[in-house]
């Protein structure tokens, strides 16, 4: 890793403020500012950065892009609950990992060696025609949900429930600030700092200033 890079965290440009009659711009981007002595935590920390930055900015792309998703969540607040994990599953942000096979064992009809490298999707397996009705599409209200967006077994994330909270409370306050947003779609790029995630480098957005709806001023 570069010395200078290189953790995520979205911010919004600033300057983006909401004033009164102005249309406001954003652009939800990653910025990276862990120099090396930082990055001994990178282990810890990692997990919960870009996996997070990554989950928050793929759902206000596709909220942003599904006026009819957007309005659904903004009309039904308690779906929430369920559409955090929905996005969960459909995202699977940590499409997968690998794993070294500790013993010979035959797995789905494959013969495995010791030794040999295998690759987890956690993806593929969240879009599971067999576990999962409609499985490409976005369902809020979708349950039962037993996606495995956050791995399983004993490294199963030790995160999932603070990754769960903070990604609500971020997409509730975006749709309660600044409900109306577009996205300029010719400014977003796709995050490559991680070979084994998928997520946003940029998010562009234009919006109309309003009322807070019960998010405090920034
Ligand atoms: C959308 C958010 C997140 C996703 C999709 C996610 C996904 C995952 C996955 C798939 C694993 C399993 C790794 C494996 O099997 O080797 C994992 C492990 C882990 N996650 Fe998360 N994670 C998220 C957020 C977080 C947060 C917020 C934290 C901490 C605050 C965190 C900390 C960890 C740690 C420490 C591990 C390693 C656990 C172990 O090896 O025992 N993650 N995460």
């Amino acid at each position: 890793m570069a010395e200078g890079g290189n953790l995520a965290a979205p911010v919004m440009r600033r300057g983006a403020r909401l004033q009164p009659d102005q249309t406001g711009r954003a652009a939800w981007r990653r910025t990276y500012h862990l120099g090396p002595p930082q990055l001994a935590a990178k282990d810890d920390r990692a997990g919960g950065v870009d996996t997070t930055t990554s989950q928050t900015a793929l759902t206000l792309l596709h909220l942003g892009t599904h006026p009819e998703l957007r309005q659904q969540l903004i009309d039904h607040p308690e779906l929430y609950r369920t559409a955090t994990d929905e996005f969960l599953r459909y995202f699977s942000v940590n499409q997968q990992l690998s794993r070294t096979v500790t013993r010979d064992a035959t797995v789905g009809g494959q013969q495995l060696r010791r030794n040999d490298r295998v690759v987890i999707s956690w993806l593929a397996a969240n879009h599971d025609e067999q576990e999962f009705e409609h499985a490409d599409e976005v369902v809020l209200d979708r349950t039962p949900n037993r996606h495995l967006a956050f791995g399983l077994g004993p490294h199963r994330c030790i995160g999932s429930h603070l990754a769960r909270l903070m990604s609500e409370v971020m997409v509730r306050a975006v749709l309660a600030r600044i409900p109306d947003y577009q996205v300029d779609l010719d400014g977003v790029y796709q995050y490559r700092g991680n070979p084994s995630m998928t997520g946003l480098g940029e998010l562009p957005v234009t919006f109309t200033p309003v009322v807070s709806r019960g998010t405090s001023q920034p």
